[in-house]
């Protein structure tokens, strides 16, 4: 009996040692095929450099030629180029990306006082907040106080009776409407960081109130999300919801579920109230489980066109890499970190990671807005910056580690 057990301890020893084994050479190799995708990036990130010159231009979409569109500092995705070249200094540490990316990153000065936007977080912090949370080698004050204007501008946005920030567009009439996107949820960071750094502390309760109203009005019973909640300026009651950018108006459309899921991860960095890391899982657990065996989230969660958006799964991979790391539950963070390695595996492979060097962008198939034209299947600059943040986060965490 004894001898039974022995044997059955050692077989089941030595394959226990054999899965581990195998996992480290796993690990191996897959850290070996995110290293080469890191400078694969980086050669992207060069070409672009080389194609663009002109720090006044910032690619916005890409075309099916896997070109650039250009469009000055004004659009809402101005803030990614330049917060790319600054993913690439911290992946590389070549002072040429951190060059690069000082130049774009000023062109956006103009931007702080832009009342017509609600995407100046996006646009600031992966600019002049990466800047200063990475580099030694610039103004620090000038770059905070352009930062504090920013933040004091998107502030403006707050309407109290409602306890959100509003929208900058819609594409239906309401009377007496504040119209509010979920995309908001991501320039929330802005008006964190500034209330910590000098700027009024109110900023911060703003950011605060916007979460737990997003969630509370955005929200279906089963984790899914509405794209846009429509108020009644003087009752501040909910007149209408729907979507700008899905299927339907009862669909989950993925890139805006995935600008919610980043947020709530952002608003737990910046607060360490559960509430925040509770609405995280819920939101992840939720997309999760519509992701197809490669991880790529289809553009829509809903519908029934099923055209891949690697936007969504970068934004997503990228948040995830960060919430895996805030969760205590072994079992849940094992199943965060084994699918955000599922959808990096994707993202560094055909048919999503561009492997012609010379050309500029760097994954493609992304989907932009399903109902324009030409906006289906190509690159988008915010993919490439989330893509690059989640390399960046991965490499900190899994490579530089060991
Ligand atoms: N914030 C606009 C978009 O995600 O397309």
């Amino acid at each position: 009996m004894h001898i039974i057990k022995g044997v059955i301890l050692s077989v089941l020893l030595m394959s226990s040692t054999i899965t581990l084994a195998a996992s480290n050479e796993d690990d191996a190799a897959f850290n070996k095929r995110i290293s080469q995708a890191i400078q694969a990036s980086l050669s992207h990130l060069e070409t672009s450099v080389a194609l663009i010159k002109d720090p006044n231009l910032f690619p916005t979409y890409g075309n099916h030629d896997l070109t650039w569109q250009l469009n000055k500092s004004h659009k809402w995705t101005a803030g990614f180029y330049p917060g790319a070249l600054w993913q690439g200094y911290q992946l590389s540490g070549d002072t040429r990306f951190q060059e690069w990316a000082k130049q774009w990153t000023e062109s956006l000065a103009d931007q702080t006082h832009d009342t017509g936007s609600h995407d100046l977080g996006f646009k600031f912090m992966a600019t002049y907040g990466q800047a200063l949370a990475i580099s030694h080698d610039i103004d620090v004050g000038a770059y905070q106080q352009i930062m504090l204007f920013a933040a004091n501008t998107l502030a403006d946005r707050y309407h109290k009776n409602i306890q959100l920030l509003s929208s900058d567009w819609d594409d239906k009439y309401f009377e007496n409407s504040i119209p509010v996107v979920i995309d908001i949820m991501m320039n929330l960071e802005l008006l964190l960081w500034a209330a910590e750094n000098g700027g009024d502390t109110q900023w911060a309760e703003i950011a605060k109130d916007h979460a737990l109203k997003t969630y509370q009005d955005f929200i279906r019973e089963d984790g899914s999300s509405y794209h846009i909640v429509r108020y009644n300026k003087t009752t501040g009651e909910v007149i209408n919801k729907g979507t700008l950018q899905g299927d339907g108006d009862e669909t989950t459309w993925s890139r805006g579920h995935t600008w919610i899921i980043y947020g709530m991860v952002v608003m737990y960095r910046y607060t360490h109230d559960d509430i925040y890391l509770q609405y995280a899982q819920t939101l992840t657990d939720y997309f999760i489980k519509q992701l197809p065996d490669d991880g790529i989230a289809m553009w829509d969660l809903d519908s029934k066109v099923l055209q891949p958006d690697t936007s969504a799964s970068a934004i997503f991979a990228s948040a995830l890499i960060e919430l895996s790391g805030y969760i205590q539950q072994q079992t849940k963070q094992a199943a965060y970190i084994q699918t955000y390695k599922r959808i990096l595996n994707s993202l560094i492979s055909t048919p999503y990671f561009i492997k012609d060097i010379t050309k500029a962008p760097i994954i493609n198939k992304s989907v932009h807005y399903y109902t324009k034209p030409n906006a289906i299947d190509v690159p988008a600059i915010f993919t490439d910056y989330y893509f690059l943040e989640a390399l960046n986060r991965y490499q900190q965490k899994h490579i530089h580690n060991h």
